[in-house]
């Protein structure tokens, strides 16, 4: 994809310009970012996710049993019928997970690393529906599927911005609006991380939120030193060999802290270690169960592949590559691999993995690692037979 081609999805801005100007920086509203824009999913069909155990949602009504009440899915069906006329919204997250058409969606972000992708959420509201004024710590894409939602921003905000008092929503105590328009479908506003937002159903509207993930400084802090501690004999120890007679046996002096930091810094430097800490933990899928594959021999797989079978990604299952010197490492769901240099444009397409059949895998399906791979993730369950 040429960076530099204006985009109608970014409201004819290329994507470099977006990258430098928007991302994470500040707003953009784009009038019929995807035009003639229709919902690939209806309310009922919404619903319906809803009552499934697998699927995350949640309900949130303005004026439920307590101001802002928030239930949990699965919902019974009658719970549905129960609702008020209004005020109302139902949530349902990583719709992209279950509705391909909605995965499909994500193709108009290649612009942005598929690592850094969450899910696509997708709302309902009632008329009058909201989730009330707040922030995200991400960046989020809200494309209008259908009706029409007004749509105000404020101030940036952060952990000290004061929130009302409910036990499940972080709602704003104090939302300065400074701007606000109405989206219809196929309209799609940007918000980056920590900016004051507040969407409110004009009519039945559905909303689509691409949103995306980042590691907290903590997570990856506590995460990786947990990956890196597995490689850590128990003998590698503080260690002060040439220590100075000490002046005041209580006190630590600061030498004590540069060999800390030394020591520190001899393992945080480890790139290949955090890399392949980075690329499990940004593959981990959202839902692990989801990601099982069968017992299978490696020449079941490849008759089936000869007589037509055609191996797609699981969309539960994450897929990302990078380079280690002269080798590759394959992040799958969780897991990596390193591989030779020689099979790039495997992992490349294996990534990418739209299709992968008997043309496009080619010469790959007489390649004894190629094969072996290729098996292994549809073990693994990263890859599945596309009819299953
Ligand atoms: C919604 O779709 O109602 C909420 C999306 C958001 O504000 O993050
Ligand atoms: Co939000």
């Amino acid at each position: 994809m040429n960076p530099d081609i204006p985009l109608q999805l970014l409201g004819g801005i290329s994507a470099r310009v977006f990258l430098r100007d928007y991302w994470q920086k500040k707003p953009l509203l784009i009038r019929q970012a995807l035009p003639d824009f229709q919902s690939p999913i209806d309310a009922d069909e919404l619903a319906g996710l809803a009552l499934e155990e697998e699927v995350e949602s949640r309900l949130i009504i303005e004026n439920g049993e307590r101001p802002w009440e928030m239930r949990r899915g699965p919902f019974a069906e009658d719970e549905f019928s129960k609702l008020p006329e209004r005020d109302w919204t139902l949530l349902v997250q990583a719709v992209d997970q279950f509705v391909p058409e909605v995965a499909e969606l994500l193709e108009n972000f290649r612009f942005l690393p598929s690592w850094r992708i969450d899910d696509v959420m997708i709302s309902f509201a009632a008329p009058g529906g909201s989730v009330g004024p707040h922030f995200d710590n991400y960046d989020v894409f809200l494309l209008q599927g259908h009706g029409k939602r007004n749509w105000k921003i404020g101030q940036m905000c952060d952990s000290e911005s004061p929130l009302l008092e409910h036990a499940d929503l972080r709602i704003l105590k104090d939302f300065q609006a400074t701007e606000e328009w109405t989206l219809e479908p196929g309209d799609m506003l940007y918000l980056p991380p920590r900016l004051a937002h507040c969407g409110v159903a004009v009519d039945d509207c559905l909303t689509y939120s691409v949103g995306f993930r980042a590691p907290s400084a903590a997570e990856v802090l506590t995460h990786f030193t947990d990956f890196l501690s597995q490689f850590l004999p128990d003998e590698e120890r503080y260690s002060d060999a040439n220590a100075q007679p000490v002046s005041d046996p209580h006190q630590i002096q600061h030498d004590a802290l540069d060999r800390l930091k030394s020591l520190l810094a001899e393992h945080m430097s480890d790139e290949r270690l955090l890399l392949t800490w980075f690329g499990q933990f940004m593959t981990e899928p959202r839902y692990p169960e989801m990601v099982v594959g069968p017992e299978l021999e490696e020449d079941e797989l490849f008759s089936s592949l000869e007589q037509g079978a055609v191996l797609i990604r699981n969309p539960s299952a994450r897929l990302a590559w990078s380079e280690v010197d002269e080798d590759l490492l394959l992040f799958a769901s969780g897991q990596s691999r390193l591989l030779p240099g020689n099979l790039r444009d495997l992992l490349k397409l294996i990534c990418a993995a739209d299709a992968l059949h008997t043309e496009n895998l080619g010469p790959w399906l007489a390649d004894e690692q190629g094969r072996n791979l290729l098996c292994e993730l549809v073990k693994q369950g990263s890859l599945g037979f596309a009819d299953e």
